[in-house]
């Protein structure tokens, strides 16, 4: 039988890589036996089952009982990713013209969800770290600054944590925002275990978020593409509690699936009921075991970023191993196809770095098998550092001349980006590192933006946004 995709997967599963990647079951490991995930509970709306759409029965209560454990006032199941949750709260949140501060770190989701409101973005620059290639965090001061200019402001939509495990001080943020009556909500797609272990940095739950979404399937025991949704209710000014509620369900109603997944659903339940019982010693024995891999990486002169946390400007998720290879003369891509051939798969690399997601499923055994393969990356020297260049990067942000929504709707081109000084940017255009878009859908594209766009591309960065990597969408004239 001629079957790609099946073939492929099933060479995949029996090379066994250890895998620091999501999905955060990581095999399904900690499902239980009595929890045959496929196929018998690929089951639809039948008797008994409850409705998604209009929950009244065990899926309300499963909703219920992981709003009780998020602290959240009501949860709604997502069953395509944090991505359509972040779509639903900022079309629940906002109306067409509503302004929105937007870092321009965001996952790309957010624009969707600029796009689909209509909202009008005001972005600040995250706090970059020249020496590391990195944003850092969204300061503080910069939101402060940012609500003071834009009276107007109706919210915020911030990440916490991000790819790295770095959180912003939300708290404080959380502070500047309800002194100005702007309402924060979290991208917490990387952050749904936070609230089950003390020594971890603050959930938005903690720190007082309106609206927050976490991917279960990317650091809990959950099937991939199931993620939570969090209302807290009582913040949204022109609506009462509930009103507000019935508003966000509808929008869920209409960004789901009318016959979505059981399995995913099933698997949102279960992960939800595991980390309570079991989060907190779990996750104890997750920081052990990334103790001792830190430990043991430092010792072959791999920088495990260990320090890179300043309590006071933003934290670090302990949980996410990030690895800075620059020191060994390797590139964190070159790193990744190392560790690969050794039999250990990571989650993403950059040109410094890996990042390797670590959830309660990872076995002491497969922490091992990760610091035997970084002893070979420790021991095949590449490049000196000198070698990997750093990228340019400036805090301008070129004008805002069409909201996303409104460049959306328009008819696109592609051009050659060396000819593109004067057009409208048609979609996020940047590189990666540092995976900050230069240009927005809807802004002027200027000829700094262009010289900084191909220089960090001859250093080895890569476009992104761009078609056969010079080509970019601009708007039709
Ligand atoms: C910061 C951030 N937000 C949102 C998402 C989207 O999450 P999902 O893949 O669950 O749709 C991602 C995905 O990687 C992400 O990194």
């Amino acid at each position: 039988m001629n079957m790609p995709l099946v073939s492929k997967l099933m060479e995949y599963i029996s090379n066994q890589p250890a895998p620091f990647h999501t999905p955060g079951h990581k095999g399904g490991r900690v499902f239980p036996d009595r929890l045959p995930l496929l196929p018998r509970l690929d089951l639809t709306e039948l008797p008994g089952l409850d409705n998604l759409q209009a929950p009244e029965g065990v899926i309300r209560e499963a909703q219920q009982s992981a709003a009780r454990a998020f602290r959240s006032d009501a949860c709604f199941f997502l069953v395509n990713g944090s991505t359509s949750g972040i779509h639903i709260m900022m079309m629940s949140a906002f109306l067409p013209g509503d302004q929105v501060l937007v870092p321009r770190n965001s996952h790309r989701s957010v624009w969707g969800g600029l796009i689909l409101s209509g909202a009008q973005p005001v972005y600040i620059q995250p706090e970059y770290d020249v020496q590391r290639d990195l944003a850092t965090h969204v300061s503080p001061r910069e939101v402060e600054q940012a609500a003071e200019d834009n009276p107007e402001l109706a919210g915020m939509i911030i990440t916490n944590p991000d790819y790295y495990g770095l959180c912003p001080h939300l708290s404080e943020i959380r502070m500047i925002l309800s002194k100005h009556r702007i309402r924060m909500l979290v991208d917490e797609a990387h952050g749904a275990h936070l609230i089950f272990h003390p020594d971890l940095p603050p959930s938005a739950a903690q720190c007082g978020a309106d609206l927050w979404v976490q991917s279960a399937h990317k650091t809990l025991p959950a099937l991939t593409q199931s993620a939570y949704l969090h209302v807290r209710s009582g913040s949204h000014s022109q609506y009462t509690e509930s009103a507000f509620i019935d508003r966000v369900s509808q929008v869920h109603r209409m960004m789901q699936s009318t016959s979505p997944s059981y399995l995913l659903m099933a698997s949102l339940d279960w992960a939800r009921a595991y980390m309570e019982e079991h989060g907190r010693e779990e996750i104890d024995r997750l920081l052990e075991n990334l103790f001792w891999t830190r430990k043991e990486l430092q010792a072959m002169g791999i920088d495990t970023m260990e320090d890179y946390c300043r309590t006071e400007i933003f934290q670090t998720d302990a949980s996410r191993l990030v690895l800075d290879v620059s020191q060994l003369g390797r590139t964190g891509f070159e790193a990744e196809e190392i560790l690969r051939q050794a039999g250990v798969q990571v989650e993403m690399s950059d040109s410094r770095r890996m990042v390797l997601i670590c959830t309660i499923a990872d076995r002491k055994d497969e922490f091992r098998r990760l610091v035997e393969a970084c002893r070979i990356l420790s021991q095949a020297k590449g490049k000196s550092d000198k070698e990997i260049k750093k990228v340019s990067i400036s805090r301008e942000m070129p004008r805002q001349v069409l909201s996303p929504k409104e460049a959306f709707e328009r008819k696109k081109e592609l051009i050659p980006l060396k000819e593109a000084k004067g057009r409208i940017c048609g979609d996020l255009v940047g590189a990666y590192p540092p995976g900050i878009p230069r240009f927005c859908p809807g802004e002027l594209i200027d000829c700094q933006g262009i010289e900084e766009l191909l220089e960090n591309q001859a250093k080895g960065a890569r476009l992104f946004g761009l078609a056969e990597a010079r080509l970019i969408p601009v708007l039709a004239e």
